[in-house]
């Protein structure tokens, strides 16, 4: 046996101690089994249109897709790498808002080396875009509902040591940046502003207050002492991907929130809480925001259920800013990405979520009740069930509800621990699943999954094997895949489905013809890292973006910077559409109501983007035109 000094073991060496690298990888079946093998797309039949194919996308050493579409209005825009944004022939872009600038007339102005102060900080627009959905509410009014991810520390706190709070006001700061805007959007003769001071505008953020409802509302594990009824919580946090009801709310997903939490004085014993704590990584230092140091309600020694009242999808209605947020515990509680909702054929909601962890799960809701245009919504999110996938090696895959009966866990711990009743049920460990995106003209969705460099190496804390498995082929998973299904009848509630790969993204200039090389519809022209991003547009282009290595190096390079692509469902073919400036993630995509501006998120640029020298760099939303005036979508 080697031996085992503890003080010099690096956290990986820890890891693997405890749980070791499985023994059986029986690597090359599974990729072959998920490059080789025809699917539901493989050569023959294609699903929307009922169109023949000429060969699958998946298929080694078939003739390329590429060049055979004629569904895409641009040229394919090569890689780039300076600090700036790119847009194709024909295209034209132009900055609508940046972190900092004002919501209301009264919002303090921005200064370019010190970015936003904290009083007011609720009045401009959020740092780190992210998800976002536009929603026309009549009488010409169109509002943007959009996430602000995360806080960039070291930006925000410029005179602060590596960005790390120094006071409750720097604490306060860091909230109010985050979470949600609505705001009023319009096209003027400069193009697209934020109309300033509409009585629509609003922040939401960390401390706003939040109604919990579903079957972990009440709960004992959600009760606090600032809120015994655990049915009142203050605050969404870590607001990723987005989503839209049919009835015209915004759905706001909560990922990393563990990050927020922290102690001063160990972590609980409780074995509940406990192990929800390892599988959740919520851990005695969080990552830096040092919350728990300045506001009590982040430290667990004092309040060990806080991090209980998070991690939820959260519903805002844009249109009455009034209105207090709902958290939809029934949705359940893991890092979700997005929330993508498709209605079955007798009118019931279903909605795709991605729990993005290396190892952990995707989930699907479907409503009990149907959704009736203009009637009550209300038990839409609340009143269902829900189930985690389990894709099969065969390519097809199942839908695990998660009952009592099913899990052994009662439904508000369900609700609260859900990755442990996905885990109970046999759910499959998938490679950081992100955005999930369901296709307006075929019954099918697709999602994001995004690397995972844990594949065959080891599980989640806590959680499941991840040897290499269907969907999820590729041990060391650098480059990321988009898993899509369909599922069974043609109805999103079925409980069973087939599903194949869309695209396997790799480098096949550096891995030539293998698993790592990419799939078929991946090229020298068109490569990528990363997949994240993604929304259907209105004619069935599965838009991707990406948030991935950008170094232009190594297995990355000939990638270029985090980018924009469009993807054929039908043909399999993927065009390089937009690029951002060096260091930024594109996250987030919506389109006018016109369908004549398409908007699109640029997530921390680490360039001076877009004020040039001088300035920090601004987070922003670029509204993106045909100079032609014609539809984007
Ligand atoms: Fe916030 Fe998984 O991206
Ligand atoms: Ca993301
Ligand atoms: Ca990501
Ligand atoms: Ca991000």
């Amino acid at each position: 046996m080697k031996d085992i000094d503890l003080a010099t073991m690096s956290p990986d060496e820890w890891d693997e101690m405890n749980f070791p690298r499985p023994d059986v990888q029986d690597f090359d079946r599974v990729v072959e089994a998920a490059i080789s093998r025809r699917g539901f797309m493989g050569g023959v039949v294609a699903f929307g249109s009922g169109a023949a194919v000429m060969g699958t996308s998946m298929l080694k050493g078939t003739a390329a897709m590429a060049g055979q579409s004629d569904r895409f209005a641009f040229e394919q825009l090569p890689i780039q790498t300076d600090g700036t944004v790119h847009v194709p022939d024909g295209y034209e872009w132009k900055v609508m808002v940046r972190w900092g600038d004002p919501l209301f007339s009264d919002a303090p102005a921005f200064d370019a080396a010190n970015g936003v102060p904290s009083a007011g900080s609720d009045r401009v627009f959020g740092e780190n875009t992210d998800g976002m959905e536009l929603f026309n509410i009549g009488g010409g009014t169109e509002l943007i509902a959009v996430n602000s991810e995360y806080a960039n520390r070291k930006i925000n706190l410029p005179n602060t040591e590596e960005g790390v709070p120094a006071s409750a006001e720097d604490v306060v700061l860091l909230q109010q940046l985050q979470g949600v805007t609505v705001m009023e959007v319009a096209e003027g003769p400069d193009g697209w502003e934020v109309v300033v001071d509409s009585p629509y505008n609003r922040r939401i953020h960390h401390n706003t207050p939040m109604t919990i409802d579903g079957p972990a509302a009440g709960h004992d594990l959600l009760k606090t002492e600032a809120d015994p009824t655990g049915t009142a919580s203050l605050g969404t946090m870590n607001n990723c991907g987005s989503g839209r009801t049919p009835w015209g709310t915004y759905l706001t997903c909560e990922e990393n929130f563990n990050g927020y939490f922290g102690s001063t004085d160990g972590l609980p014993t409780d074995e509940v809480l406990a192990a929800g704590y390892t599988r959740y990584g919520i851990g005695e230092e969080g990552w830096g925001y040092d919350y728990h140091k300045w506001d009590a309600r982040f430290d667990v020694s004092q309040n060990p259920n806080e991090p209980h009242r998070v991690g939820y999808i959260v519903e805002i209605d844009p249109a009455d800013p009034d209105s207090t947020p709902i958290k939809h515990t029934a949705l359940g509680r893991f890092k979700h990405e997005n929330a993508a909702c498709a209605l079955t054929p007798d009118g019931r909601v279903a909605v795709y979520m991605g729990d993005d962890e290396r190892g952990e799960f995707i989930y699907k809701w479907l409503s009990r009740d149907k959704y009736v245009p203009g009637g009550d919504t209300s038990t839409l999110l609340s009143e269902g069930q829900l189930y985690a996938a389990k894709f099969n090696d065969d390519m097809s895959g199942e839908w695990m509800a998660l009952t009592p009966a099913a899990t052994g866990m009662d439904a508000a711990n369900i609700a609260i621990f859900s990755r442990m009743a996905a885990s109970a049920v046999g759910a499959t460990t998938m490679d950081r699943p992100e955005w999930v995106a369901v296709n307006p003209t075929a019954v099918e969705a697709y999602c994001c999954l995004t690397n995972n460099k844990n594949r065959g190496v080891k599980p989640n804390a806590g959680g499941d094997d991840t040897s290499a498995n269907g969907p999820n082929p590729r041990e060391e998973n650098n480059f990321g895949q988009i898993v899509r299904w369909r599922p069974d009848g043609d109805n999103h509630a079925s409980t069973t489905f087939e599903w194949d790969l869309y695209v396997m993204a790799g480098n096949p200039v550096v891995h030539g013809d293998t698993a790592y090389g990419g799939s078929d519809n991946v090229n020298e022209g068109n490569m990528f890292n990363a997949p994240d991003g993604m929304q259907f547009d209105s004619t069935g282009i599965v838009w991707i973006q990406t948030d991935g290595d950008d170094e232009n190096e190594g297995e990355f390079a000939g990638m270029g910077n985090n980018q924009m692509l469009a993807g054929d469902p039908v043909t399999g073919e993927i065009r390089r559409f937009m690029t951002g400036p060096r260091g930024s993630e594109v996250t987030g995509l919506t389109w006018s109501s016109d369908r004549r501006t398409m908007f699109v998120g640029i997530q921390h640029p680490d360039e001076p983007f877009p004020d040039g020298e001088g300035s920090l760099p601004r987070s922003s939303i670029v509204a993106i035109k045909r100079t032609d005036g014609a539809l984007v979508g």
